[in-house]
């Protein structure tokens, strides 16, 4: 009787960790998500003129891109050894292996954001906006995004 209330106490336990990791994943994930719709529902569409420019959503678009990027190292911080179920993407484990030149990825992103904001004006300057910060990000899913279909 002991040992099964044990069994059981133990296999909950294990089932409540799968579920946190794979909880940590969907955080790790949903944070890149919403960069994307920034980046790219909104000012990467503009740029191809898929919708009508708009200051006040490009203005809006990189102030919560800043706020996200400010939150990718400590969403990172603890490793869920697994994927979110169906990603497209999943997180490299060399995420873990070297956390410091993972986080060395987001200082140029902040940068990139902190040169345009404020300064894009138009299609023009938005375009040229949308290349500089990208590329950043690019630079980071190079080395630690995996495509997994
Ligand atoms: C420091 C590293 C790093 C930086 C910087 C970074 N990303 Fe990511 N990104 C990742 C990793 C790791 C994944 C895969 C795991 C995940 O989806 O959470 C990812 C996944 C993604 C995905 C795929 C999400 C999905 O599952 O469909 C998108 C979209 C994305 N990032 C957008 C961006 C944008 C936009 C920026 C720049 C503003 C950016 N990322 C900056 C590391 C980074």
């Amino acid at each position: 009787m002991r040992r099964t209330i044990v069994v059981v106490g133990t296999l909950l336990l294990g089932v409540g960790a799968v579920m946190a990791q794979q909880e940590i994943a969907v955080q790790q994930d949903n944070l890149m998500r919403s960069q994307a719709k920034s980046l790219y529902t909104v000012i990467q569409k503009m740029t191809k003129g898929d919708i009508p420019y708009n200051q006040k959503a490009v203005d809006e678009a990189l102030t919560n891109l800043e706020a996200d990027v400010a939150k990718i190292a400590k969403t990172f911080e603890v490793n869920p050894k697994q994927d979110v179920v169906n990603a497209k993407f999943g997180a490299s484990q060399k995420i873990w292996q070297n956390k410091a030149d993972f986080d060395s990825k987001i200082p140029p992103v902040q940068k990139a954001i902190a040169d345009v904001k404020g300064k894009v004006k138009d299609v023009a300057s938005l375009k040229a906006a949308y290349t500089s910060v990208n590329d950043r990000c690019t630079d980071c899913h190079e080395t630690y995004r995996l495509k997994l279909k």
